[in-house]
């Protein structure tokens, strides 16, 4: 088989890592892929958001399979188009991953279909958001959404009125995200523990995948700014045999049920970002891609070859295949640049990874690393590396990959100290 990758992050390399390793695949490739995805798949050199380039490379390349790992490009629909070339692709239509794109959509989706979530209003007026803010009805704190795509930055939680009315006049404006920002949820506040529940979905039926837990703050003890995921750990600790079991019928089922109804029918990865609150979970977001650090924690448990799962979602059919995963339990530390998620600097040496990978267990995942002029590996992003360990478990897994952290130098690396220290 002749596949292709599409996005250049941790989670990719992931998902390189583990296609390499499936025998029907012949040649993989991976646009644009990073200095670590090139240790198992030949780079191509058009970026994830350049739908046109995309589809026309892989139309002229006739690959048999697709395999699509950010948001960006199903948004903009790479999939549809893929579909109407006649080429198998692994992530959902647009109309699916406005799911993830549009958090109105979402919201309504859910709304239609009973699915549990916060409590929401919708505004896409200045005037009558100022007026339910300074309201009876707002209770503060309350959640202020974009309801686009703004790469993790469009959810400010509001102490009060304030705070609220300065976040929504920045978004309808379009002064903070564009277009992004033109219509806003305001949603009730939910508190509890986060966890990320993913299923593999063919349209109809679903796969479910193993529970993880993200670390979203930058600093220990969940201090400092929210980030894109400092850390993970698989299997979760607080997503229960309950819990999931209420997912399953209450989230996805339904999900599924309504999306095929409504005429989309959803296939690809479906990511829950669920709040456990006193009252059961919530939905918090939905993501219509793999979760990244998630998914550098799932794909080393999976038991077994990841294509023929992909394949299956891919081709709408996942009768006959079976996720099993592991007893092992896997911990993902990143390892981010200096400053991140604000400004970092780009281009510095990195040293000591083959030492990190010499230990037992430990495998690293590059999320922003390119090779310079003379062939060094060096940071090119503010998350770099997802330095990974499968262990007997949580405790185990943790100190081979904080053993691991330890090999791995560069000026300016930080990483989060506490990463599953909450599961040992
Ligand atoms: P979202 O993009 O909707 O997942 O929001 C990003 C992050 O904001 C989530 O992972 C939560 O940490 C937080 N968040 C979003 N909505 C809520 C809510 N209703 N209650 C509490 N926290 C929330
Ligand atoms: N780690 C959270 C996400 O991928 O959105």
């Amino acid at each position: 088989m002749k596949v292709l990758l599409v996005g250049g992050g941790g989670r990719e390399d992931a998902l390189a890592w583990a296609l390499a390793r499936s025998p029907e695949i012949r040649t993989l490739r991976c646009a644009p892929g990073n200095a670590g995805i090139a240790r198992y798949a030949e780079r191509v050199p058009i970026a994830a958001e350049d739908v046109a380039s995309l589809v026309a490379h892989a139309v002229a390349e006739r690959y048999d399979l697709v395999v699509v790992g950010p948001e960006v490009p199903l948004v903009l629909g790479l999939a549809d188009r893929l579909g109407d070339a006649g080429l198998a692709v692994f992530g959902p239509s647009a109309a699916s991953a406005r799911l993830e794109g549009s958090k109105v959509y979402a919201k309504e989706f859910m709304a239609r279909h009973a699915i549990p979530t916060a409590g929401f209003r919708v505004f896409d007026d200045a005037g009558e958001c100022t007026r339910y803010l300074l309201s009876d009805e707002a209770a503060y704190p309350l959640v202020v959404k974009a309801d686009g795509l703004a790469a993790g930055k469009g959810v400010v939680i509001a102490p009060d009125p304030e705070t609220a009315l300065e976040s929504a006049e920045g978004m309808l404006s379009g002064r903070d995200f564009g277009d992004a920002g033109r219509r806003v949820v305001i949603e009730e506040l939910l508190r509890g523990r986060e966890a990320s529940f993913f299923c593999l979905c063919d349209g109809v039926r679903f796969l479910e995948l193993a529970p993880c837990q993200d670390y979203k703050r930058a600093g220990d003890a969940d201090t400092g700014p929210n980030t894109g995921g400092m850390g993970t750990y698989s299997p979760s600790a607080h997503l229960g045999d309950d819990s999931r079991a209420f997912l399953r019928d209450r989230v996805v089922a339904p999900l599924l049920a309504g999306m095929a109804a409504e005429g989309h029918p959803y296939r690809g990865v479906l990511f829950v970002g669920v709040m456990l609150t006193p009252d059961g979970p919530r939905v918090l977001e939905f993501n219509a891609r793999f979760g990244d650090p998630e998914t550098q924690v799932l794909i080393p448990r999976l038991d077994g070859d990841w294509l023929p799962l992909l394949r299956a979602a891919a081709a709408g059919d996942l009768r006959g295949v079976e996720a099993r995963f592991r007893r092992d339990a896997a911990v993902c530390v990143v390892m981010t640049a200096e400053g991140y998620p604000g400004k970092y600097a780009k281009g510095t040496p990195i040293s000591g990874l083959d030492a990190a990978e010499a230990i037992e267990g430990v495998v690293v995942f590059h999320a922003g690393t390119e090779h310079d002029a003379a062939g060094r590996v060096v940071t090119s992003g503010g998350r770099v590396l997802g330095v990974t360990a499968i262990g007997a478990d949580v405790a185990r897994a943790r100190a081979r990959a904080y053993d691991a952290v330890a090999c791995i130098r560069w000026e300016g690396e930080r990483h989060r100290a506490d990463i599953a220290a909450d599961a040992v």
